[in-house]
């Protein structure tokens, strides 16, 4: 292959250096394109084709259904690591020993408590309030409480302010969730896994004995795994941008939680069953919901379904929808849902609109029907998936503060007006 890319413009030739990463592919280094070619830049909408940055952190092939955290394959991390494991080697790189996990666990957990102020926060917002908007909310509002961890550069400080995240979040996502049901805002049991004390700090009720369901406890360890990382998705490059401007972790965390509301992004799961139920309540016509996801003049889509990088099955989905089967049968759960899914699956997998698009089921199609067996309401969903995320952003934070990327400032094509003069009232 050769070293350089030539672009001609005017007849002018100019090349550009091809870079090649560790799984082969290759990028055209456009650092220099304004300089040299005398202010030509490219216009790329949703950055289909524009890489943002090099990264380490995790690979993934859209063409074949790859996807690594740190070159480990998912289906492994999925069957035989812990969260708080998948967690460490995100964001340091490497499988930690025993000795550092226990390490990284106990600090997380001395960091476990949040600020008591925060209940009068927590306590200000409506039942109704959407959990995405609370918890991005009182994840900004950690800012105030830990000034300390704003702008970190040393990987000492910026360790500090991980295991502060990792230890408050599922605080505040527990407290969200018991704020709308009404129950006291309480705290967990450091002595526990952070995933079983997560779960249990979600639904230990004040007036009863709280025991652990494994089966629950296992499908959530492997939830928040297929969750964790996908390297720059609309959210991740939310939180690299705004730390790019060296706004603080807690900021630029609170920020990719308002990306990932999206119903388009991680908001799909809570639409996905949404439209699951609207289905059902139709008499389970999903011919109809076909005929409208494929109606260019009907802005329904069939949420769950399709995807940036993908264009074959989306690993993570293959591993949910088996866990879906296991996780109902092991909870004894009859969910028609399921069945509505697996036949839309399998109309659309036979749907020529489908197939001529790579439309196929991502993460977010099946996810919902086990958070529903689990017990976690519809609007809960989201907020799932920015737990099981929160790695890959911290990770991907802290790689880009550490690479000392530049502030990101895209460019763009004006369009608009050419100069004219100023119009006095008489003459608009
Ligand atoms: C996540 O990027 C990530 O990595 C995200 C994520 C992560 O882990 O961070 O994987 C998590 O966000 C998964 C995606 C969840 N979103 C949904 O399930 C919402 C439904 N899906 C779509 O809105 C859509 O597929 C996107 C947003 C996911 C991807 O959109 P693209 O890449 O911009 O594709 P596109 O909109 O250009 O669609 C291409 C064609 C269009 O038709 P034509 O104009 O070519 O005729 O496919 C059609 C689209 O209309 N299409 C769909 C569809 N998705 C795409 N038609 C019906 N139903 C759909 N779901």
């Amino acid at each position: 292959m050769s070293k350089n890319a030539t672009l001609e413009i005017n007849g002018q030739k100019y090349e550009f250096p091809l870079v090649t990463g560790t799984e082969n592919e290759v990028a055209i280094d456009i650092k220099d394109l304004r300089a040299v070619t005398g202010g030509v830049t490219t216009i790329d909408p949703g950055y289909k084709n524009t890489g943002s940055c090099e990264s380490s952190i995790t690979f993934l092939d859209g063409e074949k259904g790859i996807l690594r955290y740190r070159g480990y394959s998912i289906e492994e991390l999925a069957e035989k690591a812990d969260f708080l494991e998948v967690a460490y080697l995100l964001i340091f790189g490497e499988l930690p020993t025993q000795e550092e996990l226990d390490k990284f666990k106990k600090d997380i957990c001395d960091q476990s408590i949040v600020d008591e102020d925060i209940r009068k926060i927590v306590d200000a917002f409506p039942k109704s309030a959407h959990p995405m908007g609370v918890i991005s909310s009182l994840t900004s509002a950690l800012t105030s409480f830990n000034p300390s961890s704003v702008n970190v550069d040393s990987k000492e400080d910026m360790y500090k302010a991980i295991v502060k995240i990792l230890g408050k979040f599922p605080v505040l996502v527990a407290w969200t969730l018991r704020k709308k049901q009404g129950l006291p805002l309480d705290y967990g049991d450091c002595s526990l896994g952070y995933v079983e004390n997560t779960y249990k700090m979600m639904f230990k009720q004040p007036n009863k004995d709280y025991t652990t369901n494994e089966v629950v406890i296992n499908a959530l360890n492997k939830l928040l795994i297929l969750h964790a990382d996908h390297e720059q998705n609309c959210s991740t490059s939310t939180v690299r941008i705004v730390g790019s401007s060296h706004a603080g972790l807690f900021a630029s965390l609170s920020a990719g939680i308002s990306a990932l509301w999206g119903p388009l992004h991680g908001g799909a799961n809570q639409a996905v069953l949404e439209m699951l139920e609207a289905i059902k309540e139709d008499g389970g016509d999903t011919k109809k919901y076909m005929a409208k996801a494929k109606d260019k003049d009907d802005p329904f889509r069939l949420m769950g379904f399709g995807h940036r990088v993908y264009k074959n099955f989306d690993p993570r989905a293959k591993i949910i929808k088996k866990a879906a089967d296991d996780v109902l049968e092991q909870l004894g759960v009859e969910d028609p849902i399921l069945d509505i899914a697996k036949g839309l699956e399998k109309e659309a997998l036979n749907d020529s609109y489908f197939v001529d698009r790579k439309l196929y089921p991502n993460v977010d199609f099946y996810s919902g029907i086990i958070y529903r067996a689990m017990g976690i309401p519809t609007d809960m969903f989201t907020v799932m998936f920015a737990l099981g995320r929160l790695p890959g952003w911290i990770a991907q934070w802290r790689e880009m503060r550490l690479r000392k990327e530049p502030i990101g400032r895209p460019r763009q094509l004006y369009v608009g007006e050419t100069q004219r003069a100023f119009k006095p009232m008489s003459k608009r």
